[in-house]
């Protein structure tokens, strides 16, 4: 018998609801961006977004059923994100699952957001070989995990400043490029010289898994700035974009295999935003195989938020018996492998 679960994710800036059988098989999977509405702020504005799910969802959520061809009684459960998000945001998706849930006594799933990046793969590859590492690399996150059995998360390092994504927004902001600035970086970057400007890479302590993109972000901004007093006609933003990316991959690339080396992973999985990334997917694809290893990534479109991921996490969650209470809240802060309801 097929197990039929509802997706709903609403964590940023993304409405988004998703209709997944078995935790494999994508039926619907309607997204919402609002990026057009933040794009003038340069950034994710909290009250709007919250705001925008609210006037979104239901109909989303409709859309989703609709492409799928079923109605809320084929329906065996109701997943939601109820975290990390931004609180607001969260709620709307929370208050709608527990909503449906409620209303048709179904059993409802709480999602973490990060474990629902990481089970993007698993609509791509179901058996991935464990232990798996693991590179999450987000707006919001730049993490390094073991997984050695799904559900339970060794985390090896993670940002102690600004996530992957965050720094690729942020140096698109200063060329001028627009929001989300890492796809905007990626593209430009296709055509400029990767060698072109010398900028630093932070490796920290050796053996450390730990990432820091401040002093990359802070040396572009510089470089730039610098430019714009001669005058600004040398930046050739191609150039920036190129050795920008350049960097930020050799560093991602790195630790992730030297990680994968020293815990013997049999395969390797990127999730987030970021892995989106061309060079990114490229250069550790080239590596990983260089050694034996498998990467594994979901096409761009599972990469950023959405929820067909949450849908397919909650699969697992379903057959573990994992339920939620229908007092199930919005927890903004909610650390991977910890559930808290
Ligand atoms: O996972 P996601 O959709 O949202 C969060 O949970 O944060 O990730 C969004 C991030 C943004 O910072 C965006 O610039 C970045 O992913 N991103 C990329 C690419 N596509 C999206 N960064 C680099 N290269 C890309 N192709
Ligand atoms: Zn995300």
């Amino acid at each position: 018998m097929s197990i039929v679960i509802l997706g709903i994710e609403t964590s940023c800036d993304e409405t988004s609801a998703a209709v997944v059988v078995d935790g494999v098989t994508i039926k619907s999977n309607v997204i919402s961006s609002q990026v057009d509405i933040h794009r003038k702020f340069g950034g994710v504005v909290p009250e709007i977004a919250s705001r925008k799910h609210l006037e979104m969802i239901n109909a989303v959520i409709r859309e989703a059923l609709d492409r799928a061809e079923i109605d809320f009684k084929d329906l065996d459960a109701v997943a939601v994100t109820y975290g990390p998000g931004l609180v607001g945001a969260l709620l709307v998706g929370v208050a709608a699952a527990k909503a449906i849930a409620y209303g048709l006594d179904l059993p409802l799933l709480g999602v973490n957001h990060i474990e629902g990046h990481i089970f993007a793969n698993m609509l791509v590859e179901s058996e991935p070989g464990l232990p798996v590492l693991c590179l999450i690399v987000s707006g919001g996150h730049t993490d390094l995990v073991l997984i050695r059995e799904f559900g339970r998360y060794e985390l090896l390092g993670s940002t102690r400043d600004d996530a992957a994504g965050e720094a690729f927004d942020k140096v698109a902001r200063v060329l001028g490029l627009g929001y989300p600035g890492g796809p905007l970086i990626d593209k430009l970057a296709a055509c400029g010289n990767k060698d072109a400007i010398p900028l630093p890479r932070a490796y920290l302590e050796e053996g450390s898994f730990d990432f820091s993109f401040s002093g990359l972000k802070t040396a572009v901004i510089n470089y730039i700035h610098r430019a714009v007093q001669k005058g600004g006609e040398h930046i050739n933003k191609a150039d920036v974009a190129a050795s920008f990316r350049q960097a930020i991959v050799d560093v991602l690339a790195d630790k992730t295999m030297l990680a994968a080396r020293r815990y013997a992973t049999k395969n390797i999985m990127l999730a987030g935003g970021v892995a989106a990334n061309t060079l990114l997917r490229e250069q550790l694809s080239r590596r990983a195989s260089e050694e034996g290893l498998r990467l594994i990534y979901p096409p761009p479109v599972l990469c950023t938020d959405n929820a067909a991921m949450i849908a397919c996490a909650a699969y697992y969650k379903y057959l573990r018996q994992d339920f939620a209470p229908l007092t199930l809240n919005a927890v903004p802060n909610l650390r991977l492998g910890r559930d808290c309801y």
